[in-house]
């Protein structure tokens, strides 16, 4: 879903909009030029989108080296068949990991020291889907193939095996949630931005038993 959106734009229009979510994302940052100079995370995102089209068109074994390129470069580890969506910013980057199967939707913000992992060794679907505007505080570990709800927030060090439903905030090990899921009243970091071309979206009818509620 991402893959067809970010074919549609140029590789210079995306950097650009990457380098302008950066800028916008970061209160320290100090410019544009800085950012496509020197911001990892933002090389990362580079570096995958390559690596994403050739894992696409078959190039299996080039894009894991490509990858592994990049984390030897940045210190950020994504698989090449991993889905990250436009204007996900890593701040900081340093220590992230996202695995093959995740789903990252657009304008999340994932600090440093983030996992999204797996639990498992089968194959299939084993890392988490993360919906829009999500932020997903340093050092948190997702794993599994659990949802994270659109506007949630993911508090620092928290480990989430668990669904998250959208515009909560969970925190702790393991994960809890702080407040009550209201995706309309979600005043989050990440939703100050648009939420126009959201492409995680849950139908009605897909909406999950917000498991970590009850915990
Ligand atoms: C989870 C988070 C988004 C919550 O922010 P918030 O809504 O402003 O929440 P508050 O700070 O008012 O805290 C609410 C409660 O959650 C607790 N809490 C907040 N963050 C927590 C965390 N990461 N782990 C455990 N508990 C946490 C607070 O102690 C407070 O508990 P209390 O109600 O018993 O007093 C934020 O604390 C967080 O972790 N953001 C990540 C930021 C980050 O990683 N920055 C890195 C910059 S380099």
């Amino acid at each position: 879903m991402n893959t067809t959106m970010t074919d549609r734009m140029t590789a210079w229009a995306l950097a650009r909009e990457d380098i302008t979510t950066a800028n916008r994302r970061d209160p320290a940052c100090p410019g544009p030029l800085v950012v496509a100079l020197s911001y990892q995370g933002v090389h990362a995102m580079w570096y995958h989108r390559v690596a994403n089209r050739w894992w696409r068109n078959g190039h299996r074994s080039w894009a894991r080296l490509l990858s592994q390129l990049a984390r030897r470069r940045t210190g950020i580890e994504i698989h090449p068949g991993a889905q990250i969506g436009r204007r996900v910013f890593i701040d900081h980057g340093m220590g992230l990991v996202i695995g093959e199967t995740a789903v990252v939707g657009n304008d999340v913000l994932l600090f440093h020291g983030v996992t999204l992992g797996g639990t498992t060794m089968s194959h299939g679907k084993r890392h988490p889907t993360v919906g829009d505007r999500v932020v997903v505080g340093a050092g948190a570990k997702i794993l599994g193939p659990v949802y994270i709800g659109c506007d949630a927030r993911i508090g620092a060090n928290a480990v989430v095996v668990k669904d998250v439903p959208n515009g909560a905030t969970a925190v702790g090990i393991p994960a809890v949630i702080r407040e009550h899921p209201n995706y309309m009243e979600a005043h989050t970091a990440a939703s100050s931005v648009d939420d126009g071309d959201a492409h995680v979206r849950i139908e009605e009818n897909e909406q999950r038993e917000p498991a970590m509620y009850y915990i």
